[in-house]
């Protein structure tokens, strides 16, 4: 290629182009979905912090219905050193006497005047020119005293009683974004000291939020757990209760981090498809976690349609048979023996509810092509159009990934639109392995489909 003919402006407006256009398709996911942004007080301090309300700023404009929740814990240690004061803990929970109160106050009221401060920039020389964001908060939050706990009296440290979700739904419905600190209000008058993470969890499981994204100081596509998830950095939220049951009090991850993954985890188990842990950087982890492909962060899903997705054993065979005959019966899948089951069984996941095969999949894998067939997708109908085949897709191409594979492929005669809906693109005979060209069935004419991992 010759440089003159391609000068690096026309290199970068190309990668521009193709990134948006890679955009795309979250960005119509995404849009008028509600998402809960919750960041700790430390992620505030960082000099970067302007990034993230930018990136924030950016996702209401792209139609994201937002919810943001702030911590203050380091804004209460400035305030209580300031005035002298030593701040007092009960293991990781704060205890709140009445002059720590104030501290929280000040803290609170300080931190959210300057996030309010930096959500209203509209200066055109930055990336918040013509945002004109509205920003409410209120007292949605009720709270109650934690009380004393294991003979220590917490005071004025809260937990979340209630949430007022209805009017937050209103904010939202008039296109404001809600701002949420970690204070609540009980009915006796009371202020009460909240952990962030608990406000949180709480507005998101009450809106039954479609993402919780937790920015951290820290960064958790390192954590231990990250190892567990391999490339895609998702897991469904049993396995992830499982992993960190598993492993008590892994080094990576602080007192702090780890009651915010419980707070993450509860979420999940609330009811909040999507729970996301990013890293706060000033690269834009928000925005790479959420609009491209391979994110950045952690995520874990909830696994209520996926909870009974496991490999398949040599006891799913009746299960896989029956589900399958009526489909091999019309033509739309290719019949297969018992005896080729039980060689292939170790291939195949399924779907297990009340003890009844309710869908399956299967992932053959070519390792010298880097290829594998996902096939013999069947979902009973009964239990179709809930997401179930795409848990399964999904979950075939955390197993390809696993195992090193770069591209799936699949053979179909009656579905190829679901497999161009689920990210697949129509191929060539020739550019399937060579083991499959060879047995090709040229009469059933099927359509090849690709997909690349
Ligand atoms: C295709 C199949 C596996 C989808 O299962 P599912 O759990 O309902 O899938 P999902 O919930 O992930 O997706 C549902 C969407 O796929 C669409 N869909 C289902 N079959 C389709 C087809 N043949 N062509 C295009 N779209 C199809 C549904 O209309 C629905 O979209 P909508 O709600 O927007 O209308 C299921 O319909 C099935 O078992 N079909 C018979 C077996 C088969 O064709 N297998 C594939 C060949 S290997």
């Amino acid at each position: 290629m010759n440089d003159a003919a391609h000068p690096p402006e026309a290199a970068a407006s190309r990668d521009f182009v193709a990134a948006l256009r890679g955009a795309a398709p979250y960005i119509h996911a995404h849009n008028g979905r509600v998402f809960v942004v919750a960041f700790g007080g430390e992620t505030a301090l960082r000099p970067d912090f302007e990034q993230l309300i930018y990136d924030i700023a950016l996702l209401h404009s792209l139609g994201v219905k937002l919810v943001l929740v702030h911590g203050v814990r380091p804004q209460i240690e400035q305030q209580l050193a300031a005035r002298g004061q030593k701040p007092q803990f009960a293991g990781d929970l704060r205890i709140t006497d009445a002059a720590a109160m104030e501290c929280v106050k000040a803290a609170v009221g300080g931190l959210r005047m300057d996030i309010e401060a930096k959500l209203s920039t509209g200066l055109a020389s930055t990336p918040m020119g013509g945002a004109r964001l509205k920003v409410s908060g209120g007292n949605w939050v009720t709270a109650r005293p934690v009380g004393i706990r294991d003979g220590v009296d917490h005071q004025l440290t809260g937990e979340v009683r209630r949430v007022d979700i209805a009017s937050i739904r209103d904010v939202l419905a008039q296109d404001r974004i809600a701002l949420l600190s970690p204070i609540g209000y009980s009915p006796t008058g009371e202020i009460f000291n909240l952990r962030a993470g608990d406000v949180a969890q709480s507005v998101a499981t009450g809106l039954a939020a479609d993402k919780l994204i937790f920015v951290l100081d820290s960064a958790p596509d390192r954590w231990q757990l990250a190892d567990e998830t391999g490339d895609a950095g998702q897991l469904p939220l049993g396995e992830a209760e499982r992993l960190l049951a598993a492993s008590p009090a892994p080094v990576s991850i602080s007192a702090e981090d780890r009651a915010l993954l419980q707070s993450a985890l509860a979420a999940g188990r609330g009811g909040v498809k999507r729970v996301h842990l990013i890293g706060a950087d000033p690269h834009g982890a928000l925005l790479r976690e959420l609009y491209t492909r391979d994110g950045c962060g952690l995520m874990f899903y909830s696994d209520e349609n996926y909870e009974s997705v496991r490999e398949a054993s040599i006891e799913d065979i009746g299960g896989i048979l029956a589900l399958i005959k009526p489909l091999e019966d019309s033509g739309v899948l290719v019949p297969r023996s018992r005896e080729q089951l039980e060689l292939e069984i170790s291939f195949f996941d399924v779907m297990v509810r009340d003890g009844t095969v309710i869908a399956c999949s299967a992932l053959f894998p070519f390792p010298q092509n880097q290829m594998g067939e996902f096939s013999c997708v069947a979902v009973h109908p009964d239990y179709r159009r809930s997401g179930r085949a795409e848990a399964l897709l999904r979950r075939a191409e955390e197993t390809a990934r696993k195992l090193g594979l770069k591209q799936l492929f699949s053979l179909t005669t009656h579905t190829p639109h679901w497999f161009i809906e689920h990210g697949f693109v129509q191929g060539r005979i020739e550019d399937l392995p060579m083991q499959k060209q060879r047995i090709y069935n040229y009469q059933r004419r099927s359509i090849v489909l690709l997909k690349d991992l």
